[in-house]
């Protein structure tokens, strides 16, 4: 039996963010090249996609490429960037099909024009979808974000006071409330830089699953131990 049948329907999270790892050390462990975890990895992104626009979580953003990824090996990079052009290419239609929109963060405009140019067609073609975001962070760091955010504060001269609202609304993520929960798979735990300011009461789910396995079941195992927290937000319970 599904342990979809389990999930408490009151309770799911409205924001998940994703640190999708694994992928080289999956296909290293079938004696294949880092590339064909990534290709696989491409699979999962669809069907993690697919089960929360289901279940109705309304943001889902993603790690696919940090600001430290440029230091790997000039063929992996490649390689990611065309696997993210092939991959809007291929997937725009279930996008549209299930009313997913396709959003971004991160400094995108330092992609190679290919992908760049891909992803604004996607987003522009996805604007208008309302059922769920499916947010890609792309050259996305939570330093760069937030450094970004007070270069914008120093530069409006109408901003007097410094808030936690003020600064929130100068993020990359403004327009999404703070994720519920977090999942990074493959046994590391740390956060590589990913949503810095963000995360500070997210709940935080490790598995050592890796991210080409992680799969529909798993995705609920993740959901069904989010929803047995307890989350006080330092308050108390009565
Ligand atoms: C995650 O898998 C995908 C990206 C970072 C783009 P990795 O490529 O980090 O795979 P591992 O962690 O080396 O196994
Ligand atoms: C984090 O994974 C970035 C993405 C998933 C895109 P990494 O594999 O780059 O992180 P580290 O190097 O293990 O911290
Ligand atoms: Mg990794």
């Amino acid at each position: 039996m599904s342990l979809y049948s389990k999930l408490d329907q009151t309770k799911i999270p409205e924001h998940v963010a994703v640190i999708m790892d694994g992928n080289g050390r999956w296909a290293k462990s079938k004696g294949m090249p880092r590339v064909y975890g990534h290709r696989e990895g491409v699979k999962r992104v669809r069907e993690i996609t697919e089960v929360c626009a289901k279940i109705g979580v309304k943001y889902l953003t993603l790690y696919a490429f940090s600001t430290e990824n440029w230091s790997r090996p000039a063929y992996e990079v490649n390689a990611l960037m065309s696997l993210l052009v092939s991959t809007i290419d291929k997937e725009l239609k279930t996008l549209m099909k299930n009313n997913v929109r396709l959003e971004t963060i991160g400094d995108i405009e330092k992609l190679p024009e290919k992908s760049y140019k891909s992803l604004l067609k996607g987003k522009d073609l996805t604007k208008n979808n309302d059922r769920m975001a499916l947010v890609l962070a792309l050259n996305y760091s939570g330093r760069w974000d937030i450094l970004n955010a007070l270069k914008k504060i120093k530069n409006n001269a109408d901003i007097e006071i410094i808030d936690s609202e003020i600064f929130s609304n100068s993020l990359s993520t403004a327009s999404y409330p703070d994720p519920d929960l977090l999942i990074r798979t493959s046994g590391e735990i740390r956060l590589s830089n990913y949503l810095l300011w963000e995360l500070a009461y997210s709940e935080l789910y490790f598995t050592d699953v890796k991210w080409p396995d992680f799969k529909e079941e798993n995705f609920y195992e993740a959901l069904l131990d989010f929803q047995n927290r307890d989350r006080r937000f330092g308050n108390v319970k009565e």
